[in-house]
């Protein structure tokens, strides 16, 4: 069985499917796509409102486990597969219940998983009020009521996942009402990198669990000497109450989506530029962190030829924020130690390790149109998801106390000028390196359309539901 010393343990060399050992049946009951993403580039995103009777419901879900939801130990075994062969996985699968699916399942309460967000649900006024959302009422009407349930479908045959999908909503009738449905895909440059609609290489940053990844990011970065990617399990999965096995974990999915407003971001990036008398590339770092090719702006002011998408770096040379704002959106979302040297000097390992445990598995993807040279105003953004083990230390934790404050990591430094919310006033280095600054305010950019708090069951539970 895994104990909370294993689980709250960094695995050195991470964990290895093809040699699972203590993982074995951890692996074989948690559904995929949750410590690694499962790499497809089309997506559909069911999100249901339950009709039937529970019973009829359970079936149902049970019934869709079985043919589609794919474990990690088979997410490995897949892509092992393809690696060998080609042999493409085919449609992936996830499903997913919010706090009101389990209480319309019939779950007691004290089965239903524990966290606070996860109990009251993101349309809570008290949770908006904490993550500064606009209120339900003006969200996209398919996310207004209650949603019980989210299916995640993926390919990368776009049609075929069409079809599928229509053959899934067509049996879905019986049971239950798909309130919004939100397709995505990647997004991708003219280098063939995955990017959002603004023009960022995303996606590079996460905490690595396996060791496929672990290996990779070794490899490309030249080690771990200034940033480690590892991560303990116990930021990402938690106990099912209701699995079936004695290693039966699941994992609470933050989903919002994030109307992108590129226009206006790029007219801001400009406009900053102008003031800063800076070129826009890196008025466009100075925001979010990096250069549009993923070149961390506290390395360098302009794009680093080689290996731009490095992930080995932290602040510890910039410590006044002369090169990296402490308002730019990669900054605030993980500040790499900032809270133990910039705040406090007492204890910075400790700090650093404190800041990693709010780290969260980013598994977004693009919505809307898919034109690079379009810059929409409205119906276009990312569908934000996020796997987590406890929300409120996590997702919430990062929007509310990082990224909106204005006074983290430092008294009056500004929101987070990409996601921050409300809009604020930032301190911008009036050239890069320099320790004069110029204030100006960065207006909303994104726009939440809607969202649910999810958790991921086991899969001992969906199977094994009637
Ligand atoms: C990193 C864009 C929303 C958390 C990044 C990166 C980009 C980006 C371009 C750099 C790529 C990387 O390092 O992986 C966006 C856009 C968003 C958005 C356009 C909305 C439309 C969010 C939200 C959160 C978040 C809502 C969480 C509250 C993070 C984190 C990182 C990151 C944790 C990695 C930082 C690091 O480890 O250095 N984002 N993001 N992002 N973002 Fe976002």
């Amino acid at each position: 069985m895994l104990t909370d010393d294993i689980l709250s343990t960094t695995l050195e060399t991470g964990i290895d499917p093809g040699n699972p050992d203590i993982f074995k049946i951890f692996l074989d009951d948690l559904q995929g796509n949750i410590l690694k993403g499962h790499g497809r580039d089309y997506s559909v995103h069911l999100l249901l409102r339950f009709k039937a009777t529970p019973a009829e419901v359970a079936a149902w879900l049970e019934g869709f486990t079985k043919q589609y939801v794919k474990s990690a130990a088979q997410q490995w075994q897949e892509t092992a597969r393809y690696k060998a062969e080609r042999l493409s996985g085919g449609v992936w699968a996830n499903c997913l219940l919010s706090c009101q699916g389990y209480e319309y399942l019939g779950i007691p309460p004290f089965k239903i998983p524990t966290d606070k967000p996860f109990r009251l649900g993101i349309k809570n006024p008290d949770i908006a009020q904490t993550l500064g959302d606009p209120s339900a009422s003006q969200w996209e009407n398919g996310f207004q009521g209650d949603i019980h349930a989210l299916l995640l479908l993926a390919d990368d045959d776009s049609q075929h996942l069409q079809n599928v999908v229509s053959g899934i909503a067509d049996t879905l009738e019986q049971i239950a009402d798909i309130v919004q449905r939100d397709d995505g895909f990647i997004l991708r440059n003219a280098a063939g990198q995955v990017i959002e609609h603004f023009g960022f290489v995303d996606g590079i940053s996460q905490p690595l669990f396996m060791k496929s990844d672990i290996d990779a990011a070794k490899e490309k970065d030249g080690g771990f000497d200034q940033w480690d990617p590892r991560a303990s399990l116990d930021i990402i999965v938690t106990k099912d109450p209701n699995g079936l096995t004695e290693d039966s974990f699941g994992s609470y999915l933050v989903y919002r989506k994030l109307e992108q407003n590129v226009k206006k971001f790029h007219t801001s990036q400009q406009a900053l530029a102008q003031t800063l008398g800076v070129d826009n590339g890196l008025a466009g770092a100075m925001m979010m962190g990096r250069f549009q090719d993923g070149s961390p702006v506290v390395l360098s002011d302009t794009p680093i030829p080689d290996n731009p998408t490095t992930n080995n770096f932290n602040y510890d040379a910039d410590t006044a924020a002369n090169k990296c704002p402490f308002h730019s959106h990669l900054r605030k979302t993980n500040p790499r130690g900032d809270t133990g040297r910039v705040v406090s000097s007492d204890d910075v390992a400790q700090a650093l390790a404190m800041e990693k445990k709010h780290r969260i598995a980013r598994r977004a993807v693009s919505y809307g149109n898919a034109d690079l040279t379009a810059a929409p105003e409205t119906g276009s953004g990312l569908l934000f998801l996020c796997f987590q083990a406890n929300i409120e230390n996590q997702f919430n934790f990062i929007q509310a106390s990082w990224s909106n404050s204005a006074n983290f990591v430092k008294v009056a430094v500004g929101p987070d000028p990409v996601i921050g919310q409300p809009q604020g006033t930032q301190q911008w280095p009036s050239q890069w390196g320099a320790p004069t600054r110029e204030a100006v305010s960065m207006p909303l950019c994104i726009t939440l359309q809607g969202g649910e708090y999810f958790f991921a069951p086991s899969i001992s539970f969906l199977a094994n539901l009637t």
